[in-house]
């Protein structure tokens, strides 16, 4: 096993020679662009992590990788239409630098493009993962239904919370690392053990992703911060600041979350008031460190040599302290 670095840098030099059709421009330039824009690329270097936990050559995970980092771009541009969001990675998102249209489309182009990425695989692995990615995909579509469903309702519990950040972001993280398990070729068990880590590693991933949207760095964290809240999402934070709060802080939240202000200054400041004085920040903050421990007991159960786990919790840990 190598370090984190190692696998970095394969996935960003392999991105930088990846090769998109020019013609029709209006389809293909938006793909280049959300591609061209980076982001940490966390869940391809997971894939080709998990193949080398499983004593095989990275190399041959490049492919199932990037069809995980495409699908996930592909997510990103509707997910950025559906939260009317201005900004992805300290830039223009793809619908307001071109439109609605070119987003929906070159983003479904990006889900075809990544099923191709399979088609590099003999028929058996083939088959193991085009029917782990369809189910993942589809599962990430009921994720985002809850997501935007939740926006308009007052009674969501944290259970039915947990459910939609499970579908919409961590299997697919799960599934990166068992993909990379699979071209690995190693055991049911392994394959298991390692979607389990993948998962309860993507829940943590989103509690925090929640909790940076209202409390991240505007300077440094490359989306609208509050966008969240100008949604009216709710996100661990609002969950447990309603669980928490008094009487009138309750009210006052559940006002803050029925107005849509022209300015938004005001509402983004007094809700992050009541998520900092009911405790809820903390509560969150606990909840990623709660998930990222499950995650380790999972490796725990696994059969591999210790310095592998090292390196993948090493990882974890630095999730945990990212700042975007
Ligand atoms: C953003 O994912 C969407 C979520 C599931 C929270 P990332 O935070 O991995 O985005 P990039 O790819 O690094 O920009
Ligand atoms: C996105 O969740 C999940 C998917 C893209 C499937 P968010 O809406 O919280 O992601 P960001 O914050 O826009 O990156
Ligand atoms: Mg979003
Ligand atoms: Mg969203
Ligand atoms: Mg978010």
């Amino acid at each position: 096993m190598q370090p984190l670095s190692y696998y970095q840098e394969i996935i960003s030099n392999y991105f930088n020679t990846l090769i998109v059709n020019e013609e029709p421009a209006n389809l293909y330039e938006p793909i280049k662009y959300i591609l061209s824009l980076g982001g940490k690329r966390m869940r391809p270097v997971l894939t080709l992590m998990a193949t080398e936990v499983f004593d095989a050559d990275c190399k041959k995970s490049l492919a199932a990788a990037t069809a995980v980092e495409v699908f996930h771009n592909f997510s990103l541009i509707h997910d950025d239409i559906m939260d009317d969001a201005p900004l992805r990675r300290g830039n223009e998102t793809v619908h307001e630098k071109w439109n609605i249209n070119t987003g929906i489309l070159s983003g479904d182009a990006m889900l075809i493009l990544a099923y191709q990425y399979f088609e590099q695989y003999e028929p058996n692995i083939f088959q193991e993962l085009a029917k782990l990615f369809s189910k993942t995909a589809l599962e990430v579509c009921e994720g985002q239904q809850y997501d935007v469903d939740f926006e308009t309702r007052e009674d969501v519990t944290i259970p039915e919370y947990l459910k939609m950040i499970e579908y919409k972001t961590a299997v697919l993280v799960g599934a990166s690392m068992k993909m990379g398990a699979i071209v690995a070729q190693t055991s049911e068990e392994n394959k298991n053990l390692i979607y389990d880590f993948g998962l309860n590693l993507g829940i943590a991933f989103q509690l925090q992703d929640d909790y940076l949207d209202a409390f991240g760095n505007p300077e440094t964290f490359g989306k609208q911060v509050g966008g969240d809240i100008i949604e009216n999402k709710k996100t661990y934070l609002y969950l447990k600041a309603m669980e928490f709060a008094k009487p009138e802080e309750k009210e006052q939240l559940l006002h803050l979350f029925s107005i849509q202000p022209n300015d938004n200054t005001e509402k983004i400041n007094s809700v992050k008031e009541i998520f900092n004085n009911t405790g809820a920040s903390q509560e969150t903050k606990n909840a990623i460190e709660k998930f990222t421990l499950k995650a380790f007991e999972t490796l725990e159960k696994m059969d591999i040599k210790d310095s592998k786990k090292a390196v993948l919790k090493a990882f974890g840990e630095k999730l945990m302290s990212r700042n975007v």
